[in-house]
């Protein structure tokens, strides 16, 4: 083999050979090839402030987009054609949202990593029929954070946020916003929503579950972030924020810089790391969220690159998929610094104050273990031997209590794991403790194969007998197809 690493990755970024197709251009490997195009910010939405409560009106609508230049590809958004706006919520206030469901089928919308009433959440029974409006109402018990908002509608989750059912929300809070950090939006902080996708020659999403997506989960070859392809920013401050959410169905990301430099990781899931973590890479699994601020200060052009983990790997990585087409290496983000910019920001040198996880007091340890089963015609996936059923609850927990979980992972795929309704700390991977990126609150946690993790979770308020919540791989198509469960907080 002579061909090096660094031939192999120039060849992933000019799309190979690239045939001129009408408009656009048709990489075999790639698919559809576009120009740099400058990085599309979705729109803040603030709402309105009627009686005290903060009013969002979400539409979820049909429509076609152009990611390509002649090519429309049909997508689902919500107040636009594709993804949806980012919602701003302050800590401690009412919000009420109106979602409306036009997208010609049921659907869902549900608030990933808030705390909330299980009425409200927005999962797979609070169904908004063809045509039809739902208004949860909640109170923004957050800290200051990044979180999204996407379809969860039953066995249709995969379907639905590939095609665009999904945004992100910024809950803010005084002690947030008073660190100094860049919080002015498209400017200087940058919401960055990352997903794969694949593309058939006519334009339109390829979502066709063969058995390996099936397995494995539907993985692309051309990177969409905030919906455009092959993006670059022009930076107008010398400290640039980036909101990182993998909202991908599958795919598992390492972050880094094409120039290898250093970057500080400031939060996690659920909110502030307790203090600003220099590193150079950084891995977020579907579901996962961090934000990340990076000093462009020299005015050269860096790149935000994404490599595939090697530990998460399978048989489809490596040289195998580079034969066969499939990609591993991504260009996210140029950045291209401006020559007017602002100075760097000081970084606070802590930024919230969490207390250490302590797991004496837990009242009980539950044992989730993950399970692919094959069959012909496709997977079955369980949590601890059953697909999810609708109509059972399969964990009652009581309000006011601190619980384990343990995630046990005995297959041979990583699954992000995800719990509705509570922030979580880890405390141990195969009993080490978890390293510092993932010390902070946690929604999300990627469970690699023979892996044990043991979760730290506190249930507080929102009791009710008849909602439950949800715990699931947040790898969607294993979602879909039964890696799911359900908990309902009692009194
Ligand atoms: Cu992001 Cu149950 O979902
Ligand atoms: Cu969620
Ligand atoms: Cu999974």
């Amino acid at each position: 083999m002579t061909l090096t690493r660094r031939a192999a990755l120039g060849l992933f970024v000019t799309g190979g050979a690239a045939v001129a197709y009408g408009g656009y251009s048709w990489s075999q490997s790639r698919g559809p090839v576009s120009e740099p195009q400058p990085l599309k910010i979705p729109p803040l939405d603030t709402g309105r402030v009627v009686g005290g409560v903060r009013n969002f009106d979400l539409t979820l609508g049909m429509d076609k987009t152009r990611f390509f230049k002649d090519l429309d590809t049909p997508t689902y958004g919500i107040n636009g054609s594709y993804l949806g706006p980012t919602v701003k919520f302050k800590a401690g206030e009412d919000v009420r949202l109106n979602v409306r469901n036009m997208i010609g089928e049921a659907s869902t919308l549900h608030w990933h990593g808030l705390h909330i009433p299980a009425s409200a959440d927005g999962g797979p029974h609070q169904v908004i029929e063809t045509g039809a409006s739902w208004q949860p109402t909640f109170t923004v018990k957050q800290r200051a954070g990044t979180f999204w908002y996407h379809s969860h509608m039953l066995n249709r989750t995969g379907f639905q946020v590939y095609h665009g059912l999904a945004g992100l929300i910024f809950v803010e809070d005084e002690q947030g916003t008073n660190l100094g950090l860049p919080q002015d939006y498209g400017v200087d902080d940058i919401p960055l929503v990352i997903q794969d996708r694949r593309f058939t020659r006519g334009g339109s999403f390829d979502y066709n579950l063969s058995m390996s997506d099936g397995m494995m989960g539907v993985q692309g070859n051309t990177l969409l972030v905030n919906g455009t392809v092959n993006p670059y920013f022009e930076a107008r401050t010398d400290t640039v924020r980036l909101r990182l959410l993998n909202g991908s169905n599958a795919r598992i990301y390492a972050f880094g810089f094409s120039d290898d430099r250093s970057f500080y990781q400031i939060s996690s899931d659920g909110g502030l790391l307790e203090a600003p973590l220099e590193t150079r890479s950084i891995v977020l699994a579907p579901g996962e969220r961090a934000d990340i601020l990076v000093d462009v200060s020299d005015g050269k052009s860096v790149r935000l690159q994404s490599t595939t983990p090697s530990q998460t790997r399978t048989m489809g990585g490596g040289m195998m998929s580079f034969f066969m087409g499939d990609q591993t290496d991504f260009n996210v983000l140029e950045i291209r610094p401006d020559g007017s910019r602002k100075r760097a920001i000081i970084l606070p040198e802590t930024l919230v104050d969490l207390q250490t996880p302590d797991p004496t007091g837990s009242v009980r340890t539950r044992v989730f273990s993950l399970g692919m089963g094959m069959m012909m015609g496709g997977g079955v996936m369980t949590v601890n031997g059953r697909p999810m059923d609708i109509n059972r609850i399969d964990e009652v927990v009581k309000a006011g209590t601190q619980e384990i979980w343990t995630i046990q992972n005995p297959t041979m795929l990583p699954h992000p794991f995800h719990i509705h309704d509570v922030q979580f700390r880890i405390l141990d991977r195969n009993g080490a403790l978890p390293p510092v990126a993932e010390r902070g609150l946690k929604d999300t946690v990627l469970v690699h194969p023979r892996e044990q993790v043991r979760l730290l979770l506190q249930f507080s308020d929102y009791t009710d007998p008849n909602s439950p919540y949800m715990y699931h791989c947040h790898n969607l198509e294993h979602e879909d197809a039964g890696m799911m469960g359900q908990f309902t907080v009692v009194a």
